[in-house]
């Protein structure tokens, strides 16, 4: 499985974090950036990580920012991306499970390494569920 990384720079230390846990579980990681902790702009490399996704050349993606929320937004813009907030193990699962999400999004100024490396355990264990959630999940689309 190839995995798209991403932050910002207040993403950069956790960053690190998520590369040694996927290089650990044998994951083949493309790091889009950035590669120092240089001030930069969250949605460039929320881009960056979406389409990836969106264009198949990655199974999956991985995100960072101080609060998860401006790189959930900018990535959920890219047609075919469900990127979910993670705050919590749990939330992770769900994700998973309700919404076959593509990308996780994770908080780096509100989490913590255990957090995170439990999160992204759950994640790559967790299958999408279908059925019901399959019908809703199919109902989100572009509208305007
Ligand atoms: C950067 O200071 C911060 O705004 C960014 O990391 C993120 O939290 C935006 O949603």
């Amino acid at each position: 499985m190839n995995i798209a990384v991403g932050s910002d720079h207040a993403g950069f230390e956790f960053k690190k974090t998520v590369i040694a846990w996927l290089a650990g579980s044998g994951y083949e990681i493309e790091d889009m950036g950035p590669y120092d902790e240089g001030s930069v702009d969250y949605p460039d490399f929320a881009r960056k990580v979406a389409l990836a996704v969106a264009e198949g050349k990655s199974d999956s993606g991985i995100l960072l920012c101080g609060t998860g929320i401006g790189v959930s937004i900018a990535a959920n813009k890219i047609k075919g991306i469900r990127a979910a907030l993670v705050c919590n193990p749990e939330f992770a699962t769900l994700a998973r499970q309700h919404n076959n999400a593509n990308i996780i999004c994770f908080p780096a100024r509100f989490t913590d390494k255990a957090t995170i490396e439990q999160s992204l355990h759950n994640w790559f264990a967790t299958d999408f569920e279908g059925g019901r959630h399959e019908l809703r999940v199919n109902k989100i689309e572009p509208c305007c």
